[in-house]
């Protein structure tokens, strides 16, 4: 792991096979990244909510995540200087040399899921993850319904995303909100919150429902797994 305010000159930097040094251009600030801080306070014997303890990053260590940037120098033939590149392991930092052998997208959904006809609900779902996810979903001839937690983002989702329906979770009851938009229950819940959320939600689903566990933010913060809210 490299450390704050090490440089390293590039120019002369012998590459190994498939090792790239990066312009990064664009940083993810991912709620994944919460995940990774390690708590400054005494191990616990059982950490809750927190990534493999060799992805934990201590105070003083560069923050890693995914990004955009450009190739500067590489051996890799399947690459060349200028190219741009998604990468999942780069620090927040100007420059990174890193090993990698491909450079990536993804997005944790399955096409052939998406049934037309079907009801999707997204929570989180004027985040960066809901917005594409309720757009392919559209795309897909779904019944589109998300929960956002302000005004400005349900009129962003009805509005500019076309979502059929949304409403602001911090104003309504989710069960009475569900029940009203989701009439013919919930086929697929893509789940970005975990929690209450969750809970409430696994009520209103049809059978056979799915869900896809994408992520969990209200549990990332929590101390005290009885708040969990899960039993
Ligand atoms: N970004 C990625 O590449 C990636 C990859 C894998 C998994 N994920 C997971 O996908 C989920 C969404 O990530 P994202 O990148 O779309 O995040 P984002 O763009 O940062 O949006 C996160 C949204 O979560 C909502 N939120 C925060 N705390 C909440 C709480 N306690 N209860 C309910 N909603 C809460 C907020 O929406 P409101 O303002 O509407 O409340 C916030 O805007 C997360 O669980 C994340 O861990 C993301």
């Amino acid at each position: 792991m490299p450390k704050v305010d090490e440089y390293f000159e590039f120019e002369n930097l012998n590459l190994g096979e498939n090792e790239f040094v990066l312009r990064n251009l664009y940083l993810f600030l991912d709620p994944y990244v919460r995940l990774t801080l390690k708590e400054p306070e005494p191990e616990r014997e059982q950490p809750i909510n927190k990534a493999p303890s060799r992805k934990l990053v201590q105070i003083g260590q560069i923050i890693v995540g995914a990004g955009v940037s450009e190739v500067i120098k590489t051996n890799n033939p399947n690459f060349k200087v200028g190219d741009l590149v998604y990468a999942l392991f780069l620090g927040w930092e100007e420059y990174s040399h890193i090993k990698s052998d491909a450079a990536t997208s993804f997005l944790p959904i399955n096409k052939d899921l998406l049934k037309y006809g079907e009801t999707i609900f997204i929570s989180a779902a004027a985040g960066f993850v809901g917005q594409l996810v309720g757009q392919i979903a559209k795309i897909k001839g779904m019944k589109v319904v998300g929960s956002a937690g302000s005004d400005e983002e349900v009129d962003y989702l009805l509005n500019e995303l076309k979502f059929d329906a949304a409403f602001n979770y911090k104003k309504v009851d989710l069960d009475e909100a569900l029940y009203k938009y989701c009439p013919n229950g919930i086929d697929i819940y893509y789940e970005n919150v975990g929690g209450e959320t969750l809970e409430v939600v696994l009520n209103n689903c049809n059978l056979f429902g799915r869900i896809v566990v994408c992520g969990m933010i209200s549990q990332y913060n929590i101390t005290d797994p009885k708040e969990k809210n899960m039993e």
